[in-house]
């Protein structure tokens, strides 16, 4: 088999989360140790301003993105790591694609009609009210980011599967005018790691402001532990594992022989509190280690610069070819070179 480009970004508009880490991070530094898979991952800044105009808030979170992608170990010299606003060449073939993206398709985006729907219960007179064109357009955005590379997969989470969709179409569609230039991505989506439970047990997410930092310090990694809600059943009474948070946190990190032998215990009715600290202490001897590389990192932004500079260059060493046989193909090129 030929090697298989696998993409992924994460917007920059928040602390890396628990949810973040299983559901996207780890699976994604596992794949980009397959000696199969040239791995491309970045921070997609551009996209953070569609949903967050607060300048220190997209700067801090680029470099805890960053500082949490290379703390856990992904390997930048493998791996090409940049920051998406560092590949100019995107942007240019947003607007490319644009210009053969049909509006109707963009309508249908879940993003934008979720803030229609709103917007219409709300009962006001307009129903695109507060709607920006970064946020109608941004799976053209988001199209561009893994065209650009011909990525094949694209791991993801649920809720982005449509916009994966909206980029193969997008794509035949460019394919089918100018010529075959880009590869049709496909969505990979990992059931198992997909759904973490946050604090209040409902799915572990910013925007339900649920979220355990991943490099919390200790003591507060600690506390947001103890914060779990759990039912009411005391010591000795039988718990059931399958509607537990605590158990659905503990299932993303310890190996099925462990999830046995905790099973044992639910039935045997082990206390909420001896749960929750065997939870803390397992969680925090896995990512103690990371969580201190983590710490050095952030106290030396140029060391991480630096790797998003190298990421950047990599990138620009496909982006900027690619983008003149993208230009070429639609007819903008210098009519005569001198
Ligand atoms: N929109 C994605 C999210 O909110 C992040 C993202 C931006 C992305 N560009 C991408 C993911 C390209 C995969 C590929 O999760």
């Amino acid at each position: 088999m030929s090697k298989q480009t696998v993409l992924t970004g994460i917007t920059t508009t928040g602390t890396p989360h628990l949810g973040n880490y299983v559901g996207a991070i780890r699976p994604a530094i596992i794949a980009s140790n397959d000696a199969q898979v040239t791995p491309y991952y970045f921070l997609a800044d551009y996209h953070a301003l569609i949903k967050c105009h607060e300048p220190e808030r997209v700067r801090q979170s680029s470099l805890e993105i960053a500082a949490t992608w290379m703390a856990l170990g992904l390997d930048t010299s493998n791996a090409i790591f940049y920051r998406q606003s560092d590949v100019p060449e995107i942007l240019e073939l947003t607007w490319m694609l644009t210009c053969v993206t049909s509006k109707g398709l963009m309508n249908r985006a879940h993003a934008y009609k979720a803030s229609v729907d709103e917007n219409e219960q709300e009962g006001g007179a307009d129903p695109d009210k507060g709607i920006t064109m970064g946020l109608f357009s941004y799976p053209v955005l988001m199209a561009a980011d893994i065209l650009m590379f011909n990525a094949h997969k694209v791991p993801v989470g649920k809720d982005q599967i449509q916009h994966i969709e909206m980029a193969r179409d997008i794509a035949g569609r460019f394919n089918h005018i100018f010529g075959e230039h880009f590869v049709l991505p496909e969505a990979v989506v990992d059931n198992n790691a997909a759904t973490l439970s946050g604090l209040d047990g409902r799915k572990m997410s910013k925007s339900y402001n649920n979220t355990i930092p991943l490099f919390a310090p200790e003591k507060k990694f600690r506390k947001m532990i103890n914060k779990i809600k759990t039912n009411s059943l005391e010591p000795g009474e039988p718990k059931d594992p399958d509607n537990c948070t605590l158990f659905s946190i503990y299932q993303a990190f310890a190996t099925p022989a462990e999830l046995d032998a905790m099973r044992v215990r639910y039935a045997e009715g082990i206390a909420w509190g001896e749960m929750k600290k065997h939870l803390f202490e397992y969680i925090n001897d896995q990512i103690g280690p990371a969580r201190a590389h983590y710490d050095e990192l952030i106290q030396s932004p140029d060391v991480i610069e630096q790797a998003l500079i190298e990421g950047a260059v990599r990138a620009r060493e496909v982006s900027v070819p690619f983008m003149q046989k993208i230009r070429a193909s639609v007819g903008i090129q210098k009519i005569r070179s001198l």
